[in-house]
């Protein structure tokens, strides 16, 4: 009997004690599945391993720095716009994006509302884009090193973009949850293998035109995954996520009144972690 636990330890003690040198943020994951162990996406932190899994650049020929809306090379696999991947100058992972074009429909909402119109959601040739990065926006399109990258791993914090300039505009997230106490994001539910999620500045007599379409989760008192919370129904991605609006309850306190009326909604759960068994809050 003793055997078999430890021979279904394994995994976790290699994770937790072995390969204690390995940086806190080891993978990248997306799509909240209710199996911890399976369901979850793997995305490759390495443009190499990204072009031989059949991702491709989003604009062709385009360079790191060729963008003025967005920094890095930017990925996209089956035109599934659920998921673009943001690449430095050396190839490692940089940030993370999510598209959907103004014209998609149906959208009952009229999403997204003037007020969130390129602060978060840029307007970029007719796509909307929401953005994260993981390394400051300004170091993109030097790259890191091989030396930095297996130091650091997924990346060195959280910066999202809200506004039209990439680095002028992206918000540094506190790594620490102690940190954001004392910010407008407010503090949510735990949910296991997602976080303690944090929310910005939700009342429940906000209007839904105020509902920043961003939360955080930390675990441990850390920071991180992340996610995405579009107030429209986005079907044509094969990673995005549909809570039932009987779920929200479980991560937002309180529940804006609003969203009673937003219809179905889309989100995404972004881990910088390769596993979430351990995101007990
Ligand atoms: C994003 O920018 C808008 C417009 O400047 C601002 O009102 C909002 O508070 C910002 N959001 C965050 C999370 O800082
Ligand atoms: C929302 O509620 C707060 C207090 O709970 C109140 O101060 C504020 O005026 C209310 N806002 C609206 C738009 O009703």
């Amino acid at each position: 009997m003793l055997k078999i636990v430890l021979l279904l330890l394994i995994p976790f003690i290699c994770d937790g004690f072995l390969f204690h040198n390995s940086p806190e943020w080891n993978g990248l994951k997306v799509s909240w599945s209710p199996n911890p162990f399976s369901g979850f996406h793997d995305l490759p932190r390495q443009r190499l391993e990204a072009v031989n899994d059949g991702w491709e650049l989003l604009v062709p020929n385009s360079g790191c720095d060729g963008h003025a809306n967005f920094k890095g090379e930017r990925y996209i696999k089956n035109h599934d716009y659920g998921v673009i991947l943001i690449y430095d100058a050396s190839g490692y992972i940089a940030g993370i994006q999510i598209g959907f074009p103004s014209s998609y429909s149906p959208n009952p909402n009229r999403y997204p509302p003037e007020t969130l119109v390129n602060s978060p959601l840029v307007l970029d040739n007719g796509v909307y884009y929401l953005t994260a990065y993981f390394v400051h926006p300004g170091t993109i399109c030097t790259g890191r090193s091989q030396d930095e990258f297996e130091e650091t791993g997924t990346g060195e914090g959280l910066w999202i973009q809200n506004g039209t300039n990439p680095v002028l505009d992206s918000i540094s997230i506190p790594k620490q949850e102690s940190d954001i106490v004392n910010t407008r994001w407010t503090r949510g539910k735990c949910f296991y293998t997602m976080g303690m999620h944090y929310w910005y500045n939700i009342r429940s007599n906000m209007t839904c035109d105020e509902f920043f379409p961003v939360f955080l989760m930390y675990n441990d008192g850390l920071l991180n995954s992340f996610g995405w919370a579009l107030g429209m129904n986005i079907e044509t991605s094969e990673f995005l996520e549909h809570p039932p609006p009987t779920s929200y309850g479980r991560f937002l306190k309180p529940v804006p009144r609003c969203l009673k009326s937003q219809g179905i909604l889309t989100t995404l759960h972004i881990y910088m972690t390769d596993s979430v068994f351990w995101n007990h809050c």
